[in-house]
């Protein structure tokens, strides 16, 4: 059976009182079809509330937005990943297209966060896009193969996980077709096993919704999703991770 992982990115929306209330109602839905994952990105001061709520979940998971390079010192404002880490997170998101787009993180930074996340036994969740521009200038693979070295290097090894998440289609109500993010995946899972990588698990993230959830998971490409505004509200949250796939 296909293993689909459902990731819920919060962005920054729902701080740890309301997160409690939140996880309540989403584990009070019931218990998750199986071969499925839920894992949830709050916003860092809501990390350990989250992950408290899902004491005793195997397959419900806690992790970070993002995480800065260095171990410790003074970096004002940022967290570590030994600090995500210690608030209950097990992944991280790594290199968002907000973290890219309005946070000015380049490519080179990204390289820095994967080391630093495995060096503190975060599972990186890798965020790779292309910009509306660059689809239209015919260039997403090429952006995506630069994305993916960057933060990757030459060698991959183990278990990689990436997010395809086309820049257009975040935050906007247009979603990549099937079709359109299939072929991405596509490109994305043979740069990754040429490289070595052993399992890899490729989510698509971009303005998915309960409308168009069951159509990009019947995607054999499609491992799973990323969400945003549709993650926000439990109820809703509840019934998409429980999306019939073909
Ligand atoms: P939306 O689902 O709101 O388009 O956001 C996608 C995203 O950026 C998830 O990381």
């Amino acid at each position: 059976m296909r293993y689909l992982v459902f990731a819920a990115n919060w962005k920054m929306n729902i701080g740890p009182v309301e997160a409690r209330q939140y996880m309540r109602s989403f584990l009070d839905a019931g218990e998750l079809p199986s071969g499925r994952g839920v894992w949830v990105f709050p916003p860092a001061v809501s990390l350990q509330a989250v992950a408290q709520s899902l004491a005793g979940q195997e397959h419900i998971v806690a992790g970070a937005q993002d995480i800065y390079w260095e171990p410790k010192g003074a970096f004002t404002g940022a967290i570590s990943g030994a600090l995500a880490a210690q608030a209950g997170a097990r992944k991280v998101l790594i290199g968002h297209s907000e973290r890219r787009h309005v946070f000015g993180e380049t490519d080179a930074d990204t390289g820095k966060k994967m080391a630093a996340a495995l060096a503190a036994d975060l599972q990186p969740v890798l965020c790779v896009g292309e910009t509306l521009e660059q689809r239209e200038a015919g260039k997403t693979l090429a952006v995506v193969a630069r994305q993916l070295e960057a933060a990757l290097g030459t060698k991959t090894r183990g278990e990689v996980t990436i997010a395809y998440e086309p820049v257009w289609a975040i935050g906007t109500g247009k979603n990549a077709t099937p079709k359109d993010a299939a072929d991405v995946h596509m490109a994305i899972r043979r740069w990754l096993t040429d490289r070595g990588a052993k399992v890899t698990r490729i989510l698509y993230g971009g303005s998915v919704s309960l409308k168009n959830a069951e159509d990009l998971l019947a995607e054999p490409e499609i491992d799973g999703v990323l969400v945003g505004g549709a993650s926000l509200d439990p109820h809703a949250w509840a019934e998409l991770v429980r999306t019939r796939s073909a």
